[in-house]
């Protein structure tokens, strides 16, 4: 059923609460997390065909990203050629194991099923494998009721926007760069210097539905986000810049430019929080060495349990803004002027 954008009405705004109903299960033992997997036979493979039906402004910013191009443009830059080289690797780029981690989605006709490479960094690899959610989240007409209708496509696997920490961890999995071989050995980049709302409201942004009734039924303009909404992304972003750098940190295991990277990637976001003030709870768990951030090789242990430790509390940020009140407010001084990339106008 094709849904028409101007009969569709938001019941609930963002702001409300998170449904904890199908969230992601993680395990609370301190062992390492393979960050960068999926499901390959849960992602749709014509997407772009899919999405822009009623997502089209959201599909032609994409198509203007870095994201989208790198499956056109990686394979051919002789960088890309030198990393893999220097791995001892041969072969596509594009079907490379470790390359098409972060670089590419690949999809499968069943599970276990071949996996094909089929785009870039596409809206699956954020939003989440569409297979089992597309239909019930578009499901206007059988469920009127959009947040119950988004709950219940939550339970199914796609990551909403209200639940920001699970939506943007997808970005520190691949940003973080969580790979020794491929920074030692390959020397590739080690992480980018990414900061959560510098980097999701530039060439990233495309938030074209927003409250007013008028500009929805027009998929609106490409929004910048309230301000409230920057504070939010900024602290959870640093703090799931803390902790995906001790999951990287976790595992270290020469000393390198690897280790040095996440160490000091670690430093940097623990600095930035203490700055902030009011996060004790997060900053109490990070292993330390005197005043320092603890830079170790070997020590997955104590690193991944800080790391879920921290998750933990991350996870409540957006829903329990009372309690992150000095951190969240103090954000708003801390906020980029400038953004990665021009957004899609
Ligand atoms: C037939 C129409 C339709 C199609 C096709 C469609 N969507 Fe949607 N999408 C909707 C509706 C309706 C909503 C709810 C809009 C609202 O009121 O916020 C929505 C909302 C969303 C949201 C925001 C959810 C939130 O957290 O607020 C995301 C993300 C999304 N869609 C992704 C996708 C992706 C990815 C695809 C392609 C795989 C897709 N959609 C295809 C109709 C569609
Ligand atoms: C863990 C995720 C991850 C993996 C695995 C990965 N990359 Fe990357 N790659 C990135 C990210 C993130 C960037 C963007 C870095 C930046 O500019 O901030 C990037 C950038 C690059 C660049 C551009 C570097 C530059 O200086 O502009 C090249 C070339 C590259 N990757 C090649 C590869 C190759 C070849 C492979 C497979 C052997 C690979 N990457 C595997 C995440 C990854
Ligand atoms: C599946 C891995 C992956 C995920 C998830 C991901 N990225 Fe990326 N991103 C990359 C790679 C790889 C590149 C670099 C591609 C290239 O240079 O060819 C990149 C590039 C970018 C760029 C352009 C960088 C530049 O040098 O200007 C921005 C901005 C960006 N990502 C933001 C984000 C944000 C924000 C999120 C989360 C909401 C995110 N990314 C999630 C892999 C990912
Ligand atoms: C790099 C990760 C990433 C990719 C790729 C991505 N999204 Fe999103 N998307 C996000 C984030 C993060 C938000 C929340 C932004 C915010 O609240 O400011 C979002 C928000 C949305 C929304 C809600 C917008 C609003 O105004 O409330 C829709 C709809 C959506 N995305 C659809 C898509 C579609 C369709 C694609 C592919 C064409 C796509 N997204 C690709 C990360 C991504």
């Amino acid at each position: 059923m094709m849904v028409n954008w101007k009969q569709i009405k938001r019941i609930a705004t963002r702001g409300g609460m998170a449904c904890v109903l199908g969230a992601t299960v993680y395990s609370g033992a301190a062992v390492a997390e393979d960050v960068l997997s999926y499901e390959p036979h849960k992602i749709l493979e014509d997407e772009k065909g899919k999405c822009e039906q009623c997502h089209e402004n959201a599909v032609l910013a994409w198509e203007e990203s870095t994201h989208k191009k790198t499956y056109d443009e990686l394979h051919l830059r002789d960088e890309a050629k030198a990393v893999l080289e220097r791995l001892g690797s041969k072969g596509s780029i594009r079907r490379n194991d470790e390359c098409v981690q972060c670089h590419y989605t690949q999809s499968a006709k069943e599970a276990g099923g071949r996996a094909k490479t089929v785009m870039g960094v596409s809206c699956q690899r954020c939003h989440g494998g569409a297979v089992d959610w597309l239909d019930v989240h578009q499901d206007t007409e059988g469920m009127p009721d959009r947040k119950a209708r988004l709950a219940k496509a939550e339970s199914l696997g796609m990551r909403l926007t209200d639940d920001i920490y699970t939506l943007a961890m997808n970005c520190f999995q691949c940003h973080t760069v969580p790979k020794e071989d491929l920074v030692n050995k390959g020397l590739h980049p080690a992480g980018s210097d990414f900061e959560l709302v510098a980097w999701s409201h530039g060439e990233v942004r495309h938030n074209f539905l927003n409250d007013d009734a008028k500009a929805r039924a027009e998929q609106g303009t490409n929004n910048e986000s309230s301000a409230e909404t920057k504070q939010l992304f900024y602290v959870v972003g640093k703090t799931l810049d803390l902790e995906f750098a001790l999951r990287g940190l976790s595992s270290a295991t020469e000393e390198g430019t690897y280790l040095t990277a996440m160490g000091e990637r670690a430093q940097n976001a623990y600095d930035a929080l203490k700055g902030l003030g009011g996060m004790d709870s997060v900053l109490s768990q990070v292993p330390m060495d005197g005043d320092k951030v603890k830079v170790a090789v070997n020590n997955a242990g104590e690193y991944n349990g800080a790391a879920d430790g921290i998750r933990k509390v991350a996870k409540t940020i957006e829903s329990d803004k009372g309690k992150f009140s000095t951190a969240l407010s103090a954000a708003g001084s801390k906020l980029p002027s400038s953004y990665q990339g021009e957004a899609y106008e």
